[in-house]
């Protein structure tokens, strides 16, 4: 059965008080639409775990450093809506933008440190509005739990770490990455992207495996990196904007896995910027 979608913050606090006033847990999975496997995914480890299950709809132009990219960004509510009512959720909140920047809003989130690398360094003030928007809609939505793919692993640190800095009752819950048999990462912005070029694109972690593989057996980590970048090149790929090895907590780069690691990369192919980032255990 398809859920109401409520548009007005008025009304998804009404269903709110009804569920807390019944002792119902919540979940939340926040969405900007164009909702593909990964994202049903989330909603279904937020059903497994909580009675209710909201999953908010907002393309969010303050996380969008590029006009053009927000212009192009897909929007689906309709598609989205009837993938939904395969699961049970209760409510899809695709909130009016007065709903969250009303009228001379003037409020700003911004977590330092974690955010000044990778996207951070490339998408200027993209995490501002992430953890702007995020913990309004956690605090929107009052939900004890929220549910956000490992894909965008710097901002799911983010938004961890934003939640309990700003001791929103919440708790950030990360799930595995899904990808096609290909091993691309699932992405809404891969819906812009040819055939042909979806085929190339899976490059990315056919590249970033065989530098794990490298490194567990002990590989120097340039020269990985350089091997990959120029597979990823001759695979069609433009600008490789990071290919790191970073802690998997604080982000710190480093030289060797020493402890547990993440290789997180970002790089366009065909016009669309594509992330990706798979565990690198110690070694
Ligand atoms: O990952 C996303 O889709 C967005 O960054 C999020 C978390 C919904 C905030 O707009």
């Amino acid at each position: 059965m398809t859920a109401p979608i409520l548009r007005q913050l008025a009304d998804l606090r009404a269903r709110h008080a009804e569920w807390i006033r019944a002792g119902e847990t919540v979940a939340v999975v926040p969405t900007m639409g164009a909702l593909h496997a990964g994202h049903l995914s989330l909603v279904e480890a937020a059903q497994a775990a909580c009675d209710r299950v909201i999953v908010t709809i907002f393309v969010n132009p303050r996380q969008f450093n590029n006009p053009e990219d927000l212009a192009n960004y897909p929007r689906t509510e309709h598609e989205d809506a009837e993938k939904l009512a395969d699961y049970r959720v209760d409510v899809i909140y695709v909130p009016d933008p007065d709903q969250i920047y009303p009228e001379g809003y003037a409020t700003n989130v911004s977590v330092s440190g974690l955010t000044e690398v990778m996207e951070g360094e490339f998408r200027p003030g993209h995490f501002d509005g992430v953890a702007t928007v995020c913990a309004k809609l956690f605090l929107q939505t009052g939900a004890h739990k929220a549910y956000f793919g490992q894909k965008d692993y710097q901002q799911l640190m983010l938004v961890r770490r934003m939640a309990r800095d700003l001791d929103i009752p919440i708790e950030v819950i990360g799930c595995p990455t899904v990808r096609e048999a290909s091993g691309l990462a699932m992405s809404s912005r891969n819906l812009r992207l040819s055939e042909e070029a979806l085929t190339r694109a899976a490059t990315l972690h056919r590249q970033m495996q065989a530098m794990v593989a490298g490194l567990k057996a002990g590989e120097d980590i340039v020269a990985l990196e350089q091997t990959a970048r120029a597979a990823l090149d001759a695979a069609g790929f433009g600008e490789v904007e990071y290919l790191d090895l970073r802690d998997a907590v604080t982000l710190e780069r480093l030289a060797r896995p020493t402890r547990p690691a993440r290789l997180l990369a970002a790089a366009w192919m065909d016009g669309i910027r594509l992330i990706d980032n798979i565990d690198v255990p110690a070694v």
